[in-house]
């Protein structure tokens, strides 16, 4: 499966995901620039991302504990998401998001 990454500069990555890891760890392993300070935890918010509005209804909805960590996120928007949060399925070929400003290390 594929996930589509945007970084800051506006420029699409493919990386190749695997059902069962976390989106955050994805990013990371390809080595895009993304914090991560609390490595998956939720407590850190420095995972942000954007997820792409065709995409937005078909994850799982945050938890509240998700959606009071976005709390400190910068920029939030409807579609931020925290990328920890997000464990990739089959269902999920495809997924795009855009990283988000204060997620860069
Ligand atoms: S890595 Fe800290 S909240 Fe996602």
């Amino acid at each position: 499966m594929k996930v589509r990454v945007i970084d800051k500069d506006g420029v699409e990555h493919a990386l190749e995901g695997l059902a069962g890891w976390r989106l955050m760890e994805v990013i990371r392993d390809y080595k895009l620039p993304i914090k991560a300070e609390c490595g998956g935890a939720c407590c850190c918010a420095t995972c942000h991302v954007y997820v792409d509005e065709n995409w937005r209804k078909k994850l799982p909805p945050p938890t509240g504990e998700e959606a009071g960590q976005l709390d400190n996120a910068f920029e939030v928007g409807d579609n931020s998401r925290l990328s920890c949060q997000i464990i990739l399925n089959e269902d999920m070929d495809g997924l795009q998001v855009t990283l988000a400003p204060g997620s860069e290390p």
